[in-house]
């Protein structure tokens, strides 16, 4: 059998406050969802083992920092950038001023790790949006993905599980073809 190899990569999740960010590392890392808000102050941070079936050789942290996305914390984010590997930007598929502020996290992002690490687009509540509140098309969310140079956009509900787990999983083969680790 191949050794081991580990890696241990940070990953920040960006977004206005409310899109779902920690709502969508909760169902990643705990399988769980609450309905009420409780805002983040500053930041979270959880770690989680990712398996991919393709290289079960591979031991993969993930160190996972939710940062807090209500704009009087914008002060203290960009020291927590530092060290990233990657960054999901989540929007709130309901709330398009959500959608229009994602280009202002990528400019406070890179201001940070610069603009050559890989991204993925998230679009949380798929499960509202799918009852008529939809306010971004799925169009409008692939070409701000082009824009932005990401590797996926995921439209995604951490209520109902839909495609949360890929986002994680996407990301972290992103990362380790970009660090030519396969
Ligand atoms: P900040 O910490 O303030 O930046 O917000 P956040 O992006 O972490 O949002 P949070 O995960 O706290 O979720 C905000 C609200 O949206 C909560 O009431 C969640 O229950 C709800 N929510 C999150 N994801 C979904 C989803 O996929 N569908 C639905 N219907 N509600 C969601
Ligand atoms: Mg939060």
């Amino acid at each position: 059998m191949a050794a081991t190899k580990s890696f241990i990569y940070k990953i920040c999740v960006v977004g206005d406050g409310g899109v779902g960010k920690t709502s969508m590392v909760l169902r990643y890392c705990e399988n769980t969802f609450k309905e009420n808000y409780i805002m983040t102050i500053g930041s979270n941070f959880s770690t989680k083992q990712v398996d991919l079936d393709e290289y079960p050789n591979f031991l993969i942290k993930l160190q996972l920092w939710d940062l807090a996305g209500q704009k009087h914390f914008s002060f203290v984010r960009p020291p927590f950038y530092r060290g990233s590997s990657a960054t999901i930007y989540t929007f709130d598929l309901t709330r398009r001023s959500s959608f229009q502020n994602i280009l202002n996290w990528k400019s406070e992002v890179e201001k940070v790790i610069g603009d050559g690490k890989p991204s993925i687009l998230v679009g949380n509540k798929i499960d509202l949006a799918d009852q008529g509140q939809r306010e971004v098309g799925t169009g409008d969310g692939e070409a701000l993905k082009e824009e932005l140079n990401s590797i996926a956009y995921l439209e995604t509900s951490a209520k109902e599980n839909v495609y949360i787990e890929p986002i994680f999983k996407d990301l972290t083969r992103a990362i380790l073809e970009k660090t030519k680790k396969i």
